[in-house]
C-alpha cells in the first residue's frame, strides 16, 4: 500500500518541493561544470576556483532564482532554461567569492567552509585572493555572454547583480560587519549590516529569476519584498546556526561569531528572539506573494525552509 506524501499547511508536498530543490541543485551543478571546464591552466587559479564552487554549497540562490521565474511562468525552465542557467551560475559564482574572501585571514579567518578546508588553507592566501576575484568577475562574463536575450533584460541583469555586491550591497555590508567586531550596535543597525551582507544578494537571485523571464514592474515589486523579507530572515537563521548547531552539520566551525565577538540577532535578541524574528520574517515574506497562484508555491516552500534549515 502507498501512502501519499504529507501535505503541509500550504498545500505542496515537502517531497515536491525536495525534488524541485534537488533538480535545481543538479542543474546548476552541471551548468557551472559546463561554463567553467577543467583544462590545462598551468596555474592553480582554475583549480581553485572549481573546488570552492563545488564544495558542497546549498545552492540557496539559484534555487531562488530558478522559484522566482517559474513564479512569473510555469513554462520557465523550457522557455527561458539557457539565460537562467547562465543567472544560477553567476549568483552562485558571486556567492562562492564572497564566501572565499570572508574566510580569509583578515577577515573572519575561518578554516572549515562546507566541511572542507577553506580556499586559502587548501591553496595558499594569494590563490584564494586570486581565486575570489576570478569568480566574481567570471559572474558577469557569464550575463554578458547570453545569446538569445533581449538587450534590455541583459542589462538589467547585470545591474542587478553588480547592485546586490559591490559598494552598495554585499562588500558594504561586509564593510560594515568589520567594523562593527567589538562595538555595540543597536537593532537598526545589524538589520542594517543583514541587509546588505547577506540580503542583498538573495533579493538579487528573486529579482534576476523574474527579470529574465520579462516580469511587470508590480510583480517585481512584490517579489522583492518577499525577498527582503527571507534574505534578512537567512541571516537571523545564519546566526541562530552559529549557536545551535555543531560544526558538523554546519560545515562550517560552530561559535566562530562569538569567539570573534561579532554583532548577531542572538547576541542582541537572545535565541527565542532572534526565533521569534525569523518566524515574523517568513510571515511577511508569504503574505508579499498573496496575489501569486501556486506557480510560487516553490518560492513559499523556500521561505520555510530558510528559516528550518539546519545547516
Ligand atoms: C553562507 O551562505 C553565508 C551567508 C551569507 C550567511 P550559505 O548558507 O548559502 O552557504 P552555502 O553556499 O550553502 O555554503
Ligand atoms: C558572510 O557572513 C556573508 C557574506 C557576504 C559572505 P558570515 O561571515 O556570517 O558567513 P559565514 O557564517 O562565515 O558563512
Ligand atoms: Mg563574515
Ligand atoms: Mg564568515
Ligand atoms: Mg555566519
Amino acid at each position: 500500500m502507498t501512502h501519499a506524501p504529507a501535505v503541509n499547511a500550504l498545500g505542496f508536498t515537502d517531497v515536491a518541493f525536495k525534488d524541485f530543490a534537488s533538480a535545481c541543485h543538479a542543474r546548476v551543478d552541471a551548468a557551472l561544470d559546463a561554463f567553467l571546464p577543467l583544462n590545462q591552466d598551468p596555474t592553480q587559479l582554475r583549480d581553485a576556483m572549481r573546488y570552492s564552487l563545488f564544495n558542497g554549497g546549498k545552492r540557496v540562490r539559484p534555487t531562488l532564482a530558478y522559484a522566482s521565474a517559474l513564479a512569473i511562468s510555469g513554462d520557465a525552465l523550457t522557455t527561458h532554461g539557457e539565460l537562467l542557467n547562465r543567472v544560477a551560475c553567476a549568483l552562485e559564482s558571486l556567492h562562492s567569492y564572497s564566501l572565499v574572501h570572508d574566510d580569509l585571514p583578515a577577515m573572519d579567518d575561518d578554516d572549515l567552509r562546507r566541511g572542507k578546508p577553506t580556499c586559502h588553507i587548501a591553496f595558499n592566501e594569494a590563490t584564494a585572493i586570486l581565486a575570489g576575484d576570478a569568480l566574481q568577475t567570471f559572474a558577469f562574463e557569464l550575463l554578458s555572454e547570453a545569446e538569445v536575450v533581449d538587450a534590455k533584460i541583459q542589462i538589467a541583469l547585470i545591474r542587478q547583480l553588480a547592485n546586490a555586491s559591490g559598494v552598495q550591497g554585499m562588500v558594504l555590508g561586509q564593510a560594515i560587519d568589520l567594523a562593527a567586531v567589538d562595538t555595540t550596535i543597536d537593532l537598526a543597525q545589524l538589520e542594517n549590516m543583514h541587509r546588505h551582507k547577506t540580503g542583498a544578494l538573495i533579493r538579487a537571485s528573486v529579482s534576476m529569476g523574474a527579470t529574465a523571464l520579462g516580469a511587470s514592474a508590480e510583480q517585481l515589486n512584490a517579489l522583492d519584498i518577499y525577498a527582503a523579507a527571507i534574505g534578512l530572515a537567512f541571516q537571523v537563521q545564519d546566526d541562530i546556526l552559529d549557536v545551535i548547531a555543531d560544526t558538523e552539520t554546519l560545515g562550517k566551525q560552530q561559535g566562530a561569531d562569538i569567539a570573534r565577538n561579532k554583532p548577531t540577532y542572538v547576541a542582541l535578541l537572545g535565541l527565542e528572539g532572534a526565533r521569534a524574528k525569523a518566524q515574523e520574517l517568513h510571515q511577511q515574506a508569504l503574505a508579499a506573494l498573496n496575489e501569486f497562484g501556486e506557480n510560487a508555491d516553490y518560492l513559499r516552500a523556500l521561505s520555510a525552509y530558510i528559516i528550518e534549515r539546519g545547516n
